[in-house]
């Protein structure tokens, strides 16, 4: 795979990396993206609509299943080889007296199972579930739960710990990922669609801060139009193969 010389002495010259990765990074581990249609007993849901705490407030068991099933899902994945080269390119650069941020909105835990470490989930995980009364969180990698929703224990139900659509993002991860995209020299957006906000604003604050900015994705998004280095195709196959050209001395 050939890649722009400039892009290559960019990230070569490059003291600071971030990265935001999206479900396209996932998609080859077999998790859906959030965008592609449901299928089987969801395809009559709208994912936009499950996402949202007022669909919570109104029909719990629905929502808790949804999580559950997708829970479950996630839980049986396994990295494939762009979270793997990610993990790779994280390892060399601090090698390297370099930093590497990587930030996801992925709620799977593919890129920590991968070995990248200090993941900025600016969406939360799929993992932890939160008392709604409480806000205790509890780490769940067990069977099915048996109920939906999952009585907490402490008054509440288990609500999964991920951000929904009119939630605020955690506060640390957000303050984390702003600042990794502000003071980065190269800033990769890879596998998303680049629509939800604040993480779609991620580029723009890289790009106005002076970074080199590059899309990694199956499809044209918005920030296709401005990033300096757009590539079209699989994350599993490019990145592999971007690492791979940036290791190469
Ligand atoms: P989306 O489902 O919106 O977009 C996935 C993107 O990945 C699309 O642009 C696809 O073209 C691309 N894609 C699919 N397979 C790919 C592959 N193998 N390699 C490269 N690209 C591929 O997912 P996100 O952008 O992650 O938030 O969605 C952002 C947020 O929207 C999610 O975190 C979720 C959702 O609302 C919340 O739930 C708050």
């Amino acid at each position: 795979m050939a890649f722009d010389p400039d892009l290559i002495a960019a990230l070569r010259a490059a003291k600071h990396i971030a990265v935001l990765t999206g479900a396209g990074v996932s998609a080859e581990s077999g998790v859906p993206t959030f965008r592609d249609a449901l299928t089987g007993l969801w395809a009559k849901h709208d994912p936009l609509q499950l996402a949202t705490p007022e669909a919570f407030a109104r029909d719990p068991e629905t929502v808790s299943r949804w999580y559950d099933e997708r829970r479950l899902n996630v839980l049986k994945r396994i990295p494939n080889p762009g979270h793997l080269a990610l993990a790779r390119w994280q390892h060399l650069m601090v090698e390297r007296g370099r930093t590497f941020t990587l930030i996801t909105q992925n709620v799977d835990r593919l890129h920590q199972s991968a070995g990248s470490t200090e993941v900025i989930e600016v969406h939360g995980s799929l993992i932890e579930w939160r008392c709604t009364r409480t806000g205790r969180i509890v780490e769940c990698r067990g069977p099915a739960f048996a109920q939906h929703p999952m009585p907490s224990g402490h008054g509440g139900v288990l609500r999964p710990n991920v951000v929904w659509f009119g939630e605020a993002l955690p506060e640390e991860a957000a303050y984390a990922a702003q600042h990794a995209a502000g003071f980065c020299d190269v800033f990769l957006s890879i596998g998303t669609s680049a629509l939800v906000y604040p993480a779609a604003g991620y580029v723009h604050l890289a790009k106005s801060s002076g970074a080199v900015t590059v899309e990694i994705n199956r499809d044209p998004t918005p920030a296709t139009e401005i990033v300096d280095h757009s590539m079209l195709g699989l994350a599993g196959e490019i990145v592999p193969a971007l690492v791979e050209a940036w290791a190469h001395r």
